[in-house]
């Protein structure tokens, strides 16, 4: 590029700085309207609810009754997953008297995926007219009483995987370019999640949870460093799902299933295949408080 054309394109950039609606993100919105059309061209139901499945905990979409399934490869500009754990499979259907669409499995950044792509599904969910969004995963227990198999309702996240989906220009049709992140977690939903984990002898807690980029499990220094931060589990998936949530105005729950103690709080190495044996044996618990919360999810938003 000339020395010319390179002042002129700064000059632009200085005069847009925040990136104007008008320049956003080439075909997002209307890819993710693409991909809603063709979800809806399969099912007759609208779900007002979307669940993404974590590691494991998928099989809670094989629940739901007047099930559509869709692969991810079948929905156009979808991602699809690669983890171990993830069936990669869009599950529409009912959830009680409740419509729910169901993510079996998402895609995450140590897949090589970018923050964008990652929240594409989220931006589908928003085109759909979801109005809200639960989010699960897996993660580690920083804080002493968060043990393997314990189930803890996100209160709020720090983000330390160095992106946000929404960097670039913003397109104003999804949400506003500097949107508020305070209370990303909805209290109500919380309250509901503890509730009813109570009703059920789950013994609930809250907690924050860090994202990290992953794949590399953390070291036994960086769980310290977490722990004086002022975080409670830590994990490698949903914060950029919150982010482009909340950017489009969808409500939150987000609740981890602690599959290990984090890295040196005991004394031993972490490996995925205990994830996946502990996701397996509370998915039941998980299962049923998920049961619980959506009809009153459903009749909040209603
Ligand atoms: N660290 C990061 N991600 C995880 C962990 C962990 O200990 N357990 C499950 N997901």
């Amino acid at each position: 590029m000339s020395p010319k054309k390179a002042r002129r394109k700064r000059k632009i950039a200085f005069q847009n700085p925040a990136g104007a609606s008008k320049q956003a993100s080439p075909g997002e919105f209307e890819s993710a309207g693409g991909a809603a059309d063709f979800v809806f061209s399969r099912t007759k139901l609208r779900p007002q609810i979307a669940l993404v499945l974590g590691s494991g905990l998928g099989a809670f979409a094989e629940e739901f009754s007047d099930a559509t399934k869709i692969p991810y490869g079948e929905i156009p500009y979808f991602p699809r997953s690669t983890a171990v754990g993830h069936a990669g499979q869009l599950v529409i259907g009912k959830v009680g008297a409740v419509s729910v669409a169901g993510m079996q499995g998402r895609v995450h950044l140590y897949e090589g995926y970018s923050a964008k792509e990652i929240v594409f599904p989220v931006r589908v969910f928003a085109r759909m007219g979801v109005k809200a969004v639960i989010l699960t995963n897996a993660a580690g227990g920083i804080k002493r009483e968060f043990s393997q198999g314990r189930l803890v309702v996100i209160s709020d996240h720090i983000n330390l995987q160095g992106v946000n989906p929404l960097t670039g220009p913003n397109d104003e049709r999804f949400g506003l370019r500097f949107h508020d992140m305070t209370g990303a977690y909805d209290r109500r939903f919380r309250e509901m999640a503890v509730d009813e984990g109570n009703h059920l002898g789950i013994g609930m807690y809250e907690g924050v949870y860090a994202a990290l980029t992953g794949p590399s499990y953390e070291t036994p220094a960086e769980i310290r460093y977490l722990r004086t931060i002022g975080a409670d589990l830590v994990g490698m998936s949903t914060v950029p799902e919150v982010i482009a949530a909340r950017h489009s105005g969808m409500r939150v729950l987000g609740i981890s299933c602690v599959t290990n103690a984090a890295a040196g709080i005991l004394d031993q190495p972490l490996n995925h295949l205990e994830v996946l044996e502990t996701a397996e044996r509370v998915k039941g618990q998980f299962f049923n408080l998920l049961k619980a919360v959506i009809p009153r999810i459903a009749a909040a938003i209603a």
